[in-house]
């Protein structure tokens, strides 16, 4: 089979333009597990759902469409026919995604969905996978494990430059960042360090940096 590359790391890690960049770099898939996560969230708002029903949120999750472009270059969600490639960025989507992560059984599927997409990438020579959970549980089987990780000014300002178009102010931002951080820590799953994973603090690196030291590790 291919090579699997996992990426995890917080939020404003830079981990989506890293794996992205290295999977083009490399000339591999590319998964972005955090789309799935926002796409379901973006459903269970779309349908009116009361996102504490947990039962009602997880069989959204089951019986929704979900299409996503594994092309580094060319990155597109469709789910149930809608592109929402723009739309699960949204600050509505970003501040109510922890609450469907910490669904077990949105997590069962998703996960699920997200193994069917590795498997499916394996033939045209592998895949770099970007999340949260992805050494510990999605693909603990990867070749490669990164963990990246940056100090939480950086993360700040990164998103910050992100979003620089959009109509939250930095101090929001900051609140919503910070609030997301402590929402997530709750999932057990992402406490554990992997075995063999390799930590790389990108806090005083570029984004070419870190690529190419991922790509080198990759290719050892
Ligand atoms: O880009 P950013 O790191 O801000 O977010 P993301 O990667 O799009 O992930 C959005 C949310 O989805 C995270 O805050 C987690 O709550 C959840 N997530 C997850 O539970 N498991 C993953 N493998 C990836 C994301």
């Amino acid at each position: 089979r291919g090579m699997i590359i996992a990426v995890d790391g917080p939020s404003g890690s830079g981990k989506s333009s890293t794996a992205r960049g290295v999977a083009d770099r490399l000339g591999l898939r590319f998964l972005d597990t955090g789309a799935t996560y926002r796409a379901v969230t973006w459903s269970a708002i779309e349908h009116g759902l009361d996102l504490d029903d947990t039962a009602a949120v997880a069989q959204r999750a089951r019986e929704l469409r979900l299409e996503l472009s594994t092309d580094p270059l060319n990155q597109f969600v469709i789910a149930d026919g809608t592109d929402v490639t723009a739309a699960i960025r949204e600050p509505r989507i970003s501040e109510r995604v922890s609450k469907i992560a910490t669904n077990l059984d949105v997590r069962k599927e998703l996960i699920r969905r997200q193994r069917e997409i590795i498997d499916e990438a394996q033939p045209s020579g592998g895949i770099v996978v970007e999340g949260r959970d992805i050494a510990t549980v999605v693909a603990t089987d990867a070749e490669l494990k990164v963990l990246l990780t940056a100090d939480q000014e950086a993360r700040l300002a990164r998103r910050g430059a992100e979003l620089a178009v959009g109509s939250v102010t930095a101090e929001q931002l900051r609140d919503q960042i910070v609030r997301r951080d402590a929402d997530d820590s709750t999932v057990a799953d992402f406490q554990v360090a992997s075995d063999g994973a390799v930590t790389i603090d990108s806090t005083d690196l570029s984004l070419e940096e870190v690529i190419d030291v991922i790509s080198r590790l990759a290719k050892e």
